[in-house]
């Protein structure tokens, strides 16, 4: 296969030697793009004589290369991708090789960012990776380590085992992880032989809920929430591609995701049938949904004229009804919105609901909770034990509540 190795001007260029050489070792014919400030860092004669071809000179050479690397590629692999060039990427500038390549092909592109911890938790890199992620591309998500000076943090690039695994599994077919999530090495499988962490949920039938009620006042109006339903169709496109069967009952607008069975929902009853049909036979079930807490006693038949005395009843608690039902060794995830003192509520709530892990977001937080495309969690595990998630995508955040699910259907504790 013909891949397109971007390098762009990190300390973690280094690392782009070895996958290069993995990369070529396979077989594949590499054609390596570096940026200018790559050269800092790596020489273009070490990719030179690794790859298949020598690093092109840049935009002006002859042979309009711009167009001719992107429209040849099989794959084009970024590592690093530094924040610039995912911002430029992103904002869909051309104004070296790499971006022109990147904006030219067609085919898969996976870009393993590298960077600072201060830069990689930045609301304009969260926001530039969602805008990719959205549009298809891949990406591998920086580890955790000794960063460039000494530091220790998230930001350090994924190794290039992870790397040639991620671009393995992409040549041999398999879709890219929704919003691109990285495709990590989990733990030891139940069976024995290690899976992929796209593939540690399969056999297994995930229910999702997502979204806000809407509880009817009358034909016209409804009361409802903040809710888009982001975060549960992440959590069932997280759950998708790690190789379950996803069952996701929804009250939220966002388009059905392809691969998983949806259940369209409007209100706190319908979605309380749906659950309990759907969780009968599930191993795992998430209720991401904001479900309305309370509800019009008598919803009217017509439409109402006159400013209406309404009475309110609760609504059915879901959660409650599939804590009760629930099957041996399902494991049960419950959120909670909060905005105050967000994790002492929680865990009040864990003990409360009786659920195996309860995903806490301060939704009052900037970029957390309703509507964004990035959250910040706690979550919090039956029996002690807290994992938190700093700001990241919806769907990485989707992940980390998974590895923990996962974790838990193999029996092991926080
Ligand atoms: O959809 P997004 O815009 O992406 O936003 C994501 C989110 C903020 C909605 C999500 O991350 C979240 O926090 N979902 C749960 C919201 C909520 O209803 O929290 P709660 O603390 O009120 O409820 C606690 C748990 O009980 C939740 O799992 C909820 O689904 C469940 N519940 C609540 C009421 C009810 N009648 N039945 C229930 O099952």
């Amino acid at each position: 296969m013909r891949i397109v190795l971007g390098v762009s001007g990190g300390i973690a260029a280094y690392k782009a030697v070895e996958v290069c050489r993995r990369l070529v070792d396979s077989g594949h014919h590499v054609v390596p793009v570096m940026t200018d400030a790559a050269r800092h860092f790596v020489g273009a004669a070490t990719l030179s004589a690794l790859a298949s071809e020598p690093v092109p000179d840049g935009l002006w050479q002859g042979g309009i290369p711009h167009t001719r690397l992107g429209q040849e590629a099989d794959l084009v692999l970024v590592a690093p991708a530094t924040a610039d060039l995912l911002a430029r990427y992103a904002a869909g500038m051309a104004d070296d090789l790499l971006t022109a390549t990147l904006l030219a092909t067609r085919a898969p592109v996976i870009v393993c960012p590298a960077m600072h911890t201060e830069m990689w938790e930045h609301p304009s890199v969260i926001d530039n990776l969602a805008t990719l992620r959205r549009r298809g591309v891949q990406v591998v998500d920086p580890g955790s380590g000794r960063l460039a000076g000494g530091d220790v943090g998230p930001g350090r690039m994924a190794e290039p085992n992870e790397i040639i695994t991620a671009v393995a599994a992409r040549l041999a077919g398999e879709a890219a992880p929704a919003g691109g999530t990285a495709p990590r090495a989990s733990a030891e499988p139940a069976g024995g032989a290690e899976l992929p962490r796209e593939r540690d949920l399969s056999g297994r039938t995930v229910v999702v809920s997502a979204g806000g009620t809407r509880e009817a006042i009358d034909p016209v109006r409804v009361i409802t929430n903040r809710s888009s339903g982001k975060q549960g169709h992440a959590v069932a496109e997280a759950a998708r591609d790690r190789g379950a069967r996803v069952v996701l009952v929804t009250a939220s607008m966002l388009p059905a995701p392809a691969g998983v069975e949806v259940v369209t929902v409007e209100s706190a009853a319908e979605m309380e049938r749906a659950m309990g049909e759907a969780a009968a036979g599930a191993q795992v079930v998430v209720m991401a949904a904001a479900v309305a807490d309370f509800r019009p006693k008598a919803p009217a038949e017509a439409k109402i004229h006159e400013t209406p005395d309404l009475v309110l009843e609760p609504t059915p608690d879901i959660l409650a009804a599939l804590v009760s039902r629930r099957a041996p060794g399902q494991v049960l995830v419950g959120f909670a919105a909060e905005t105050e003192d967000a994790v002492a509520r929680a865990w009040r709530k864990l003990e409360r609901k009786g659920v195996d892990l309860l995903v806490v977001n301060d939704v009052s937080a900037p970029g957390s909770g309703f509507d964004h495309d990035t959250n910040e969690v706690s979550i919090l595990e039956s029996g002690g034990g807290t994992t938190v998630v700093p700001l990241r995508s919806k769907r990485a955040v989707a992940d980390a509540i998974l590895d923990r699910v996962v974790a838990r259907l193999r029996g092991e504790s926080a």
